[in-house]
C-alpha cells in the first residue's frame, strides 16, 4: 500500500544527531553506561537572572496573550542595538528583526520566504546537519562546497564563485561552525561578501548561532561590510551562548523586505514566539553578560583538554577548533579494520563501533557532508570527557 504520507516528508532525512542521540538514551535504559558526545546541547543550567526573569514574568500576569508575531517591540529593539553595538550592524533597527521558534525556524522560515522550486543555495561544508533538509523541504537544490581538514574545513570565495549559477539564490554558513569549530576570519568573509556582491539576487544567510563561544576573540558579521546588509540575514539565538536550547528563542536581522515576509510566513504556522521565553531573553541580551563569558572559558578549557587527549590517540587526525564545541577529527586511518567483531568501513560503522565498545557516543561526519570524520561534542563534563577519551583510545587502539 502506498504510505498515506506526502513525498514532502517520506523524502525528508532523520536528524542524524537527534537519532544518535535516541540511540545513546535507548541504551543508557537498559544500564548501560554510555557518555553522549552526541548532542550539540550545552550541559551548563540557563543562567540563574535569565529563569529569574521568567518567573518573574509569570508572576507579572502580562505575557499569557498571544505575543506580536515578530516578537515583543523591547526584545526586538534590544536585538538591534546589540548588532549595531556588537556586531557593527549599524542598521539594524527593531523592525529588521524577526523573533522565532529558535534558530532552526528562523532558518526555515528565511528558506520558505526566498526560495522558489529549484532554486540553488550553495553551503559551505562540512555544515549543521538541517540546512540541506530544510532546503530540499522548500524546493530548492542544496549546492556543497567543501572544506577539508588541511584549510580547517573552510570552503573559500573561489569556490563559491565556482558553484554560482544563474539558478543561485542564496548562500549559507555558519560561523563559529557547527561541525567543524572553525571561525571564518574577517578577510574571510570580506572575499565572500566580493563574490555576492557581484550577483544582485544572492542572499547570504550567515548563522551565528555559536557567536558567544568563540576562541578567538574576534567575531565579524559579514552584514556589517558595506554594502551586505541590504543581502543578508543574520541568523542567531539564544541556545547556545545562553544555555537557552529549551526555551527555544532564535531571531534573525534581515532587510525590511524579508524581515517583512518571514513575520507572514511566521504569522501562519506559530504567531510569536511563547511570551515567557521571551521575556526570558530579554534578560539575556540586555543583562549581565558574565555567565556567558564564564561558559565559553569552560568551553576553551575543554577544548584544550580534548585536543591534548585526541592528539594522544594514534591514527587520529584534528585541526584547532576555534568555536563552538565540536572536534571534527579525520578517521579514515581506522577504515578497513576490525575488532569485537565488527569491522569499520566508514565513519558510520566507526559511530557503531564506539557505541556498542567503548560506550561512547558520536556523530557521523557523514552527517555533515564529511564521510572521512566523526564531530565529538565537548559539552560535558571534564569527568566524562577524560573518561569517554580513554575508552575510545583504548577501542581504537583494539581495531586491527
Ligand atoms: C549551526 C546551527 N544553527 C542553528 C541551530 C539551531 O539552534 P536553535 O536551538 O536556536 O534552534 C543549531 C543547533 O544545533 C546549530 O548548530
Amino acid at each position: 500500500m502506498n504510505s498515506i504520507l506526502s513525498d514532502r516528508i517520506l523524502n525528508m532525512e532523520e536528524s542524524a544527531t537527534l537519532a544518535m542521540a535516541k540511540k545513546a538514551r535507548e541504551l543508557k535504559s537498559q544500564g548501560i553506561d554510555i557518555i553522549s558526545l552526541s548532542l550539540g546541547e550545552p550541559d551548563f543550567k540557563t543562567p540563574k537572572h535569565i529563569q529569574q526573569a521568567a518567573k518573574d514574568a509569570i508572576d507579572e500576569g502580562k505575557y499569557f496573550a498571544y505575543p506580536p508575531v515578530a516578537g515583543y517591540q523591547d526584545l526586538r529593539e534590544a536585538i538591534a542595538k546589540k548588532l549595531r553595538e556588537e556586531n557593527n550592524i549599524t542598521q539594524a533597527k527593531a523592525e529588521n528583526i524577526v523573533v522565532s521558534v529558535g534558530a532552526k525556524h528562523s532558518i526555515a522560515n528565511t528558506f520558505m520566504c526566498l526560495l522558489n522550486e529549484g532554486d540553488e543555495v550553495v553551503i559551505f561544508s562540512p555544515y549543521w546537519v538541517s540546512y540541506a533538509e530544510i532546503i530540499k523541504l522548500c524546493g530548492g537544490v542544496p549546492v556543497l562546497i567543501e572544506g577539508n581538514l588541511e584549510n580547517n574545513f573552510k570552503a573559500t570565495a573561489a569556490q563559491l564563485e565556482a558553484a554560482i549559477t544563474p539558478k543561485t539564490k542564496a548562500v549559507i554558513y555558519s560561523s563559529p561552525c557547527n561541525p567543524t569549530g572553525s571561525v571564518f576570519s574577517q578577510t574571510e568573509l570580506e572575499a565572500i561578501a566580493e563574490v555576492v556582491k557581484k550577483h544582485p539576487n544572492m542572499v547570504v544567510i550567515a548563522d551565528e548561532i555559536y557567536e558567544l563561544i568563540n576562541f578567538t576573540g574576534k567575531n565579524f558579521s559579514i552584514a556589517s561590510i558595506p554594502g551586505m546588509f541590504e543581502r543578508t540575514v543574520t541568523v542567531n539565538g539564544f541556545s547556545k551562548g545562553y544555555a537557552m536550547t529549551g526555551w527555544r528563542v532564535g531571531y534573525i536581522c534581515a532587510p525590511l523586505e524579508i524581515a517583512k515576509a518571514v513575520e507572514k510566513m511566521q504569522g501562519q504556522f506559530t504567531s510569536g514566539n511563547t511570551g515567557i521565553a521571551q521575556r526570558a531573553a530579554l534578560a539575556g541580551i540586555a543583562g549581565d553578560q558574565t555567565p556567558s563569558k564564564e561558559m565559553a572559558e569552560q568551553y576553551l578549557k575543554r577544548r584544550d583538554l580534548v585536543l591534548g587527549l585526541l592528539r594522544d590517540i594514534p591514527g587520529i587526525k584534528t585541526h584547532v577548533p576555534e568555536g563552538a564545541f565540536y572536534f571534527f577529527p579525520d578517521v579514515t586511518a581506522f577504515f578497513g579494520k576490525s575488532a569485537h567483531g565488527h569491522t569499520v568501513s566508514n565513519a558510520d560503522d566507526l559511530c557503531i563501533y564506539l557505541l556498542a565498545v567503548a560506550n561512547v557516543s558520536l556523530v557521523t561526519g557523514g552527517a555533515f557532508g564529511a564521510p572521512n570524520c566523526v564531530r565529538i561534542s565537548y559539552a560535558a563534563s571534564e569527568a566524562d570527557l577524560i573518561e569517554a577519551l580513554k575508552r575510545i583510545k583504548k577501542a581504537l587502539g583494539d581495531l586491527a
